[in-house]
């Protein structure tokens, strides 16, 4: 899902004047190419610095990530917990848990982690923890609902970031023409923008960034 939204070469100019990839995410980014099926689905260096950037802004206690693939936005995401904080990551794919947690402890974040094998609907719920943070970037169809099941889980000033909210550009073709995760992600955008809980900004960055601030119960 990264067909870009941007020249290549503008992108390309992006990445030289964004902050490297520190050495873990560079091996990642690396291996996850090398070796991963869908490797198109790892956020990848601008997004990563800009989620990373995010988080040392707000510095989070307490970060929940919907759809942890190989493990590099979740290491982006846990960059700026404050001390003792933590990271909730949940996959329902366990065939890279080992991968992630490889890469986790090469951060020197295995301690900060935590790796939620399951269905994200079904994992949500048991997590009685208060997210300053929450990235949602799992199956599409499920979006809303997993905006429903953590906005009471967010307090006021909370933060929710949505990936792929563009999806390709579908969003804003005809109806008739949207695949069903391309009308899902229109659904979605269309409830975010009627929700009056949260304010947002929309930014086409990669592949469509939806970012939520908790303003009301
Ligand atoms: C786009 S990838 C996540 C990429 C990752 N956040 C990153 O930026 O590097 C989506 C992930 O969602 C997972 N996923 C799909 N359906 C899910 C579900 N129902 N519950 C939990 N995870 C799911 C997939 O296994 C996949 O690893």
């Amino acid at each position: 899902m990264t067909r870009l939204l941007i020249p290549k070469e503008l992108d390309q100019y992006a990445e030289r004047y964004t902050s490297p990839e520190s050495k873990p995410l560079a091996g990642l980014n690396r291996e996850t190419h090398m070796k991963v099926p869908m490797s198109q689905m790892l956020s990848g260096h601008i997004q990563g610095a800009l989620l990373q950037m995010i988080s040392h802004m707000l510095r989070p206690a307490q970060v929940l990530e919907i759809g942890t693939y190989t493990g590099y936005s979740a290491i982006c995401l846990a960059q700026g917990l404050q001390k003792g904080g933590h990271l909730h990551t949940i996959d329902i794919n366990e065939e890279l848990e080992d991968l992630c947690f490889r890469y986790f402890c090469e951060a020197g974040l295995e301690h900060s982690i935590t790796q939620h094998i399951g269905k994200a609907a079904e994992v949500i719920p048991t997590l009685s923890v208060a997210f300053d943070l929450v990235f949602i970037d799992a199956d599409k169809q499920n979006y809303g609902l997993y905006y429903d099941l953590v906005i009471d889980k967010v307090p006021l000033g909370g933060i929710i970031i949505a990936d792929n909210v563009l999806f390709e550009g579908e969003v804003v073709l005809p109806e008739e023409q949207r695949s069903k995760n391309g009308r899902a992600m229109h659904a979605f955008n269309e409830k975010i923008m009627n929700d009056p809980r949260v304010e947002q900004v929309l930014l086409p960055l990669r592949d469509g960034l939806l970012i939520m601030r908790k303003i009301a119960s």
